[in-house]
């Protein structure tokens, strides 16, 4: 069975994603779909590329890349619209476009009478996949995302492909603390780069910040799931992590329920937008 990594856009993002519902799976629900061996084999070559690559060299670099954002200017919808070209309707693994896992995990959020400022949370956590269409690899864009420059948590997923990081040479970046100080605060601490950071700092304008903690930290596994790393969090982190894990089951477990009508939620979600963007924002 080949492990070249699948190179059609989304698709193995859709996996990877799948592939962490697999992880972390729901009391009592493992109804979930199950993989063949080839998407699990395709997660383990998206890993061993992952944790290969993400050094705090790659981090600052393509931060510098981006931020501040310059790319483009675009609305919510037409960022919804690029990501949606992306999906190959051929593929029969690809079972719903980014806009339905996207008004689905919104859906789940306002059935259970969810502020609004929430319910847009589920609604966007995902754009910063656009980075794909800026030709970032797969890698760089999705997946548990950890801290560079200190030493990898054992519960990150595939711990062992770390040794490929060259970051491993640098005895700096070995220990407990790196390059940080105990406490620092996650926002003083440089995380692997992917969709999740890169969309905190679109959405930083504009949404309140339980919101932004939860779109920055949402694959942050080894944390709010496995509790690791609170030694570089302060009582803020700590307090607003409780949103994170507060939203995490709405993107995991949301995948395997009905699609949404996508049509006919348009013009509820169209005003629920328009109420807290402009017509166009910095990407
Ligand atoms: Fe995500
Ligand atoms: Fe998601």
């Amino acid at each position: 069975m080949s492990t070249e990594p699948d190179n059609r856009p989304l698709r193995n993002l859709d996996v990877v994603d799948e592939d962490t519902a697999r992880r972390y799976p729901q009391d009592g629900n493992d109804g979930f779909r199950d993989y063949s061996e080839g998407s699990r084999d395709g997660v383990r070559e998206f890993y061993r590329l992952n944790h290969m690559h993400q050094t705090v060299d790659f981090v600052r670099e393509t931060r510098d890349r981006y931020l501040p954002l310059r790319n483009r200017e675009m609305g919510i919808w037409e960022a919804m619209d690029f990501l949606n070209e992306l999906v190959d309707d051929s593929d029969p693994d690809i079972e719903l476009p980014q806009v339905a896992h996207a008004m689905q995990t919104a859906e789940a959020i306002r059935a259970n009478g969810h502020p609004d400022w929430f319910i847009l949370t589920g609604l966007v956590h995902d754009m910063g996949k656009v980075l794909c269409l800026f030709d970032e690899p797969q890698w760089a864009v999705t997946g548990d995302t950890f801290p560079v420059g200190c030493r990898w948590s054992q519960k990150i997923v595939y711990p062992e492909f770390f040794e490929l990081n060259p970051d491993r040479e640098i005895t700096e970046y070995q220990t407990r603390l790196g390059i940080y100080e105990e406490g620092c605060g996650l926002d003083n601490v440089l995380m692997s780069w992917g969709h999740d950071e890169y969309l905190f700092h679109v959405m930083k304008p504009w949404l309140p910040e339980e919101a932004r903690y939860m779109i920055r930290f949402h694959s942050f596994y080894a944390a709010h799931r496995e509790e690791e790393y609170d030694y570089l969090m302060n009582d803020h982190d700590r307090e607003m992590f409780r949103w994170v894990r507060e939203f995490n089951p709405y993107d995991l477990y949301t995948k395997c329920d009905t699609p949404p009508d996508v049509e006919a939620l348009m013009p509820w979600y169209q005003e629920l937008v328009d109420s807290f963007f402009p017509k166009k924002i910095s990407w």
